[in-house]
């Protein structure tokens, strides 16, 4: 699985980074993605973060 951060899209809410952080971090005001393919175990988080960014600028390639 890979995760990707739109940064047109993303308003710097952090709400990713709080619900994955092994997956997302902040590089200056946006979010960006740590990980080349996120690991078995932070799937689940990935998932909700994706659920939950208030500007969908979060996308999952399974
Ligand atoms: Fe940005 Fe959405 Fe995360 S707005 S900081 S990608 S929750």
């Amino acid at each position: 699985m890979k995760a990707k951060v739109d940064p047109e899209l993303c308003i710097g809410c952090e709400l990713c980074v709080q619900n994955c952080p092994a997956v997302f971090i902040m590089e200056s005001d946006k979010a960006t993605v740590l990980v080349d393919l996120v690991p078995e175990e932070a799937q689940g988080c990935c998932r909700q973060a994706k659920e939950d960014c208030p500007v969908e600028a979060i996308s999952i390639e399974e």
